[in-house]
């Protein structure tokens, strides 16, 4: 048996078997990518533009000032890229359908090569053994739609319920789950106050009309989903993290607690308690987004599951700026605390305030300035990063907290939004001059983990192309 240094030196670190034995083997694992981060072909085959090819066109919003024109060149590339994933033995993949693709002006006429690329891309996953989970909707509005208000305007909202409800048609019966949106305080609060994502508005009231509206399209989604009786599990990806204050200052605690209700409860609430936090709505004031009657039992109708994307905790400070190196805790390539504790403090927090339905972690990574050197991308940190993650799901689910599945974020190194691609948060590394897929340690060391469960199911373990022991 030989193994590849990248191998050996991980295997040294942090052993698969060990993590894996944390949990049972109907525990789902997956990978996840975006539409518009990995597809490419933005301005071909009848796809309409969004408002990310659109913010992408402003100067200086994007670190590299590049674009998703190519990405990874996902939409030739799909088929190879599935024979990836199920090389490394991954039985889940969650991305995303470009709206704009399958629906040029997001309302109106589809594209019927759009609705072919997915449905052909379902097929290929169920082909060699992958279940599709679908999310509707990773931020890349339809540009036409934009024109006409977009998120602000409750037109939306009906134009999302059909753009569902088409996409439910096409592939609910073969999907192993549908999300509505991923992360919404990420359109609302990074799009449309800090306007660091598109559309790039700096508007907190056009922010919190946005949240609202995008939860009354994820309520009335679930609803038509399921009158036109598709079946597999559907729920909402919401991006969450345990507030901390940056130090003991009354003034400090009080800002986490702001933070909290804008990121946690904000969203949690309405979705499980029905109505937004008092506190939040106290400090937006006349920010605060009109309500119509109706809206909140629209919004709260029953999950079939709650993704959660964690990456790192938040911290507040009343005034100034947070230095991330002062708690010496490891930094990623972000600049992002190194912090698994506070996944297992956020999901036991949610599973205390909220009567929650099953957890899927859809979204946990890392970046890292890795290189590929003579094919062998030796992301150590990545690997102990994803290890202590897993471990501290493990922890949650021994304290009660019902989670079945964890997404690795992600397959492929990607356009990192407005860092373009200077960010590499891939299991998988993508040299963007030649398209070249290498998987990393991180990834071989994933595939490692899964092959434990095959093993003791008994099941057939699936062989990595290039790089099993020989
Ligand atoms: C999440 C996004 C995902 C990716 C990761 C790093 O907020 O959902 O698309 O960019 O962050």
């Amino acid at each position: 048996m030989s193994a590849t240094p990248s191998e050996y030196l991980v295997r040294e670190a942090v052993d698969p078997e060990r993590v894996a034995k944390r949990f049972p083997s109907d525990f789902v694992w997956g990978v996840a990518t975006s539409a518009f981060q990995i597809e490419g072909t933005t301005a071909g085959d009848g796809r309409g533009p969004s408002i990310w090819d659109e913010f992408c066109e402003q100067p200086g919003v994007i670190l590299d000032g590049s674009n998703g024109r190519d990405a990874c060149q996902h939409v030739q590339r799909w088929e190879s890229d599935l024979d990836l994933i199920a090389s490394l033995g991954i039985n889940h993949y969650r991305f995303s359908i470009s709206w704009p693709r399958v629906q040029p002006e997001g309302q109106g006429a589809w594209n019927e090569a759009g609705l072919a690329f997915y449905d052909r891309l379902v097929d290929g996953m169920l082909a060699r053994g992958i279940q599709p989970h679908v999310t509707l909707y990773h931020w890349d509005l339809p540009s036409g739609l934009q024109a006409q208000g977009g998120w602000q305007s409750r037109e939306t909202v009906a134009h999302f319920v059909d753009y569902a409800r088409k996409i439910g048609a096409l592939l609910g019966d073969r999907s192993a789950s549908i999300a509505t949106h991923n992360e919404p305080w990420v359109v609302a609060t990074l799009g449309h106050q800090h306007g660091i994502f598109a559309p790039g508005l700096r508007d907190r009231r056009a922010a919190t009309q946005v949240s609202h509206h995008l939860l009354v399209s994820h309520g009335d989604a679930l609803t038509a989903l399921r009158a036109d009786g598709v079946r597999c599990p559907l729920g909402i990806v919401l991006n969450q993290a345990p507030v901390h204050a940056a130090t003991a200052l009354v003034e400090d605690r009080l800002r986490a607690q702001l933070e909290d209700g804008e990121l946690v409860r904000w969203y949690m609430d309405p979705l499980m308690k029905g109505a937004y936090p008092a506190d939040v709505l106290a400090h937006l004031g006349t920010d605060a987004p009109k309500i119509l009657s109706g809206d909140f039992a629209r919004i709260g109708v029953p999950l079939d599951f709650l993704g959660i994307n964690y990456y790192t905790r938040n911290i507040a400070i009343a005034s100034g700026r947070y230095d991330p190196t002062s708690s010496g805790l490891e930094l990623t390539d972000m600049g992002w605390e190194v912090f698994p504790a506070g996944l297992t403090e956020l999901l036991t927090r949610l599973h205390r305030d909220y009567q929650l339905p099953p957890i899927y972690i859809t979204e946990n990574g890392a970046a890292y300035p890795d290189e590929c050197v003579a094919g062998v991308v030796d992301d150590a940190a990545r690997v102990r990063y994803l290890d202590a993650h897993i471990q501290a799901v493990a922890t949650a689910r021994d304290a009660g907290v019902d989670v079945r599945g964890y997404f690795a974020w992600s397959l492929l190194d990607n356009f990192e939004w407005a860092h373009g691609y200077t960010k590499r948060f891939g299991i998988v590394h993508v040299d963007y001059a030649t398209q070249q897929r290498t998987p990393k340690a991180s990834a071989l060391w994933y595939r490692d983990l899964q092959r434990t469960f095959r093993d003791r199911k008994g099941g057939v373990v699936r062989r990595v192309h290039d790089r099993e022991p020989s």
